[in-house]
């Protein structure tokens, strides 16, 4: 067994989705597996030319791959099947290719109307929360528990390591939110609850050593959507977020904006083991025009994209990555 698995190293939004979509294109892998979270998520894919924002449904739909939603995830059934409906509208003929994890947990309309209260942390309020808190409390809905869901419903050991169909699974990991945002290793209280690391993905029934590749997802600047305050003070965050176009795919929410927070990325780096490392959008500081990063106590700032870039490949040079800077219009 072979699984690669896409992280998000800051806040979601980074463009995993596209990271995803690139390498399931290239028809190596038998799976792409959705590891962690709920709809709370919105991934952005531009598939021949139109646009889609997939909630729930791995990428590997696009390209005739079997597609499953792994038992890290929480499911709004309702949601689910309207964006199967919204899929198969596009001419993409998801139905046979999705599975769900029978051991994924549901959210409930009860979830959702007490995740709606929230006003503290600033949830998406797609009732993500509470359905992973009923999860561990041991009172939560099973995917398998629910008669709507039974074609789609596969036993996740038997699907990856007992299948008579596949001499072996090539797996592709797709996961949602960031590291900034996980339940361990995120801002706390100002995170999601579940796993958005590497060590999330192995949750779904992949032995450690299948893995080959970590693809960790980063943009050249951060954004954060939420209650706790993020964005800088500093004029440019708003044009930033304007040439962007950093507003929730979920939500619709205004992303708070701020410049690279180096060392968060080398710990997101170190603590996935990270491999590949894409930094996206540099197209949008050269729009702008600026370009900073913070490290220890400074703010380091350049003349222009080459130079930051530089310094980025500089400072990673101990840690054995593959570096790729992408701009919105690339592939990757
Ligand atoms: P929840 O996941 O809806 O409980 O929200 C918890 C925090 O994670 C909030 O700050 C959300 O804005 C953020 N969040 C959840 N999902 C995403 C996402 O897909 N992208 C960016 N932020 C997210
Ligand atoms: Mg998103």
């Amino acid at each position: 067994m072979i699984a690669d698995v896409i992280v998000d190293l800051q806040y979601g939004d980074c463009g995993k989705g596209k990271v995803a979509h690139h390498l399931a294109r290239t028809g190596e892998y038998t799976h792409v597996i959705r590891y962690n979270g709920g709809c709370n998520a919105g991934h952005t894919i531009y598939h021949e030319g139109k646009k889609f924002v997939t909630h729930h449904i791995p990428c590997g739909v696009f390209f005739g791959i079997r597609s499953i939603i792994g038992p890290g995830c929480v499911i709004n059934v309702k949601k689910f099947f309207d964006e199967i409906d919204e899929l198969e509208s596009h001419g993409i003929n998801a139905r046979g290719l999705i599975g769900v994890a029978s051991n994924a947990h549901i959210i409930t309309d009860f979830h959702m109307a007490q995740d709606g209260q929230d006003e503290i942390i600033g949830t998406t309020k797609r009732g993500n929360g509470p359905a992973y808190r009923d999860k561990y409390a041991r009172r939560g809905v099973r995917a398998i528990e629910i008669p709507e869901l039974e074609p789609f419903i596969v036993d996740m050991y038997t699907e990856l390591h007992d299948s008579p169909f596949y001499e072996e699974s090539v797996i592709l990991f797709e996961g949602a939110q960031g590291f900034g945002l996980d339940i361990d290793w995120g801002d706390y209280p100002y995170v999601t609850s579940s796993h958005c690391t590497v060590g999330g993905a192995i949750l779904n029934g992949v032995p450690a050593r299948s893995i080959r590749d970590v693809w960790g997802v980063a943009k050249i600047y951060e954004t954060y959507v939420g209650n706790k305050l993020f964005e800088g003070v500093d004029p440019i965050f708003a044009k930033i977020r304007e040439a962007g176009e950093e507003f929730g795919a979920t939500t619709g929410r205004p992303r708070q904006v701020n410049w690279m927070d180096f060392d968060n990325m080398i710990k997101a780096i170190d603590i996935n083991g990270v491999n590949k490392l894409v930094i996206n959008k540099v197209d949008v500081l050269e729009e702008v025009g600026r370009w900073c990063v913070y490290s220890g106590i400074n703010q380091f700032e350049f003349d222009k994209s080459a130079d930051m870039q530089f310094w980025i490949e500089e400072n990673l040079k101990d840690k054995d990555v593959e570096i790729m800077f992408s701009s919105c219009k690339d592939a990757i």
